[in-house]
């Protein structure tokens, strides 16, 4: 097949969270499997150029119909890790891409609706015709209705498209001035609750509504997280929709990439480990204190790596700092928040308790020390409130770093509880709590920290049994296939 991805993310040129590193695993997979797989993103000022090898301009003359007039679009080619990506760049006042960050601005639905026409420009311009094009979040959900508004009746051959949802939470709701801009020219057809119209405004569109509607199937990252958009509230006002085109929609757990996340190869951690060397682990946990300059002692390190958004359970998150030093165990926190309050609270937290050599916030992005905290921890905690995937606790287990977890989403399909699953012993890899409070937090975390110093032998089980779960993309990977198998012949 010939699969086409439109992202707003890729790892780890693009990155802001998980879906940059579904992109960046998925499309290797395919490639993998033999499939022509290409990628399409806006050309962020912000890119991470050492990243991408033999950049050049590909096409220099796309012209991109947008309000009344055209903008002028160079479009470069270059591969990230073997992968191939088309980068599209506007000549326009606006800059869309030149903002210094891929995310947060006032404008960003008119940004990436513009990103999404000018990625179906080029489908057509240079005479591409992919059998599927697959597109992710709200970023890139107008695609299917530009094919199936626009280019269909242009006479371009139409590619089957698979809609992925990593997070219901952002939609891209906006005025009914976005179809000017667009070109999508008949606003009462439009705005129609069958497509475009949002479920709770009637005065405004819903892009990710569109893109259900639009595509021909539609993913969420987890199967548990699927039924509970659909059926359980988790799915920001888009339940109705999901329930009417319920046959074209289910989840699919994500993948994660062993040749970036693996610690028998991880070129950012200072000492290599697996199965058979896990006592190198703790070398690890040495470095990460030294570096972090935290106290040298016999407790256990418990860590977060996340998005300081509210979906992350930053209550929670919080609680468990303090709950951590109460039970004798050291605290380290990695993460940013694109909120100034967020943030300022988080410094704030940071400035509190600077003194302490039981704990360790660092406020920001840094890819390679979340290597050096997936190998260096212990504990690694994801409270979330809700959570489609996530990528961490699939990371930490390939790191022999025990997993707790609140029981939502991807969390619950891919964690199971030590102590409570009704799962062989040998698949029990981690500590689940159910209700988001702090009494079903400490459950959880006392339980694993007891465990730590406790039964150490038990400890170590469940850290082999976290390395030996296969959270690679082969299953994903081949899920998708299906799908796509499935679009396109139907
Ligand atoms: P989400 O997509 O909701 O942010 P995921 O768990 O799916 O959550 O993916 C998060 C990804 O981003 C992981 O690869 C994680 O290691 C990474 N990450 C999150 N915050 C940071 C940070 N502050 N520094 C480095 N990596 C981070
Ligand atoms: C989202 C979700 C996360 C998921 C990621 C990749 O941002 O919050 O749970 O793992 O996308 O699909």
């Amino acid at each position: 097949l010939f699969i086409v991805h439109l992202t707003p993310e890729l790892a780890p040129v693009a990155k802001v969270g998980g879906l940059a590193d579904v992109v960046f695993g998925l499309a290797h997979e395919l490639q993998l499997r033999g499939h022509h797989v290409e990628i399409l993103l806006p050309k962020y000022d912000c890119l991470r150029h050492d990243h991408i090898w033999d950049l050049h301009e590909a096409y220099s003359d796309l012209w991109v119909p947008w309000f009344n007039g055209t903008v002028h679009c160079t479009v470069y080619f270059g591969f990230v890790h073997g992968r191939r990506c088309f980068f599209i760049e506007p000549h326009s006042s606006d800059n869309f891409f030149n903002r210094g960050g891929i995310y947060g601005f006032d404008d960003d639905v008119l940004r990436f609706a513009f990103f999404s026409r000018a990625a179906m420009e080029f489908l057509w311009q240079s005479g591409k015709h992919p059998d599927i094009l697959h597109c992710h979040d709200w970023q890139t959900a107008l695609a299917p209705v530009f094919l199936y508004e626009i280019y269909q009746h242009l006479g371009m051959t139409h590619p089957r498209v698979c809609f992925t949802i990593h997070n219901f939470k952002h939609q891209g709701v906006t005025g009914p001035q976005l179809l000017s801009a667009t070109g999508l020219n008949r606003p009462e057809y439009y705005a129609h609750y069958d497509r475009m119209r949002d479920n709770f405004n009637p005065h405004a569109l819903n892009l990710m509504k569109a893109g259900v509607v639009y595509s021909n199937f539609v993913t969420t990252v987890s199967p548990r997280h699927a039924a509970e958009a659909k059926d359980q509230g988790q799915g920001f006002g888009l339940e109705p929709t999901l329930h009417i085109h319920h046959a074209k929609y289910g989840g699919v757990v994500n993948g994660v990439d062993y040749k970036v996340w693996n610690p028998e190869i991880d070129p950012y951690i200072p000492y290599r480990y697996g199965l058979d060397s896990l006592d190198d682990k703790y070398k690890n946990k040495r470095a990460l204190r030294d570096r972090l300059m935290l106290a040298d002692s016999d407790k256990p390190i418990i860590a977060f790596i996340g998005r300081l958004d509210p979906q992350k359970g930053l209550e929670l998150l919080r609680h468990a700092l303090f709950y951590t030093l109460h039970r004798r165990g050291q605290f380290v926190l990695l993460g940013a928040s694109a909120n100034g309050q967020i943030n300022h609270y988080f410094w704030g937290l940071k400035h509190q308790l600077d003194d302490n050599p039981d704990i360790h916030i660092e406020i920001g992005f840094n890819e390679e020390l979340s290597h050096l905290i997936y190998a260096g921890a212990d504990i690694i905690l994801v409270p979330s409130r809700f959570e489609p995937c996530g990528l961490t606790q699939l990371i930490a287990l390939r790191y022999g770093t025990v997993p707790v977890v609140r029981e939502v989403g991807g969390l619950a399909d891919t964690v199971f509880d030590r102590d409570y699953s009704d799962r062989p012993e040998d698949e029990r890899n981690g500590y689940v709590f159910k209700d988001y409070d702090y009494s079903g937090l400490e459950s959880a975390l006392g339980r694993a920290i007891s465990c730590y110093y406790r039964h150490p032998v038990e400890f170590r089980e469940l850290m082999r049994n976290g390395i030996r779960c296969d959270f690679s993309w082969n299953h994903p990977g081949r899920d998708y296939l299906n799908i796509y198998h499935y679009i396109r012949d139907k």
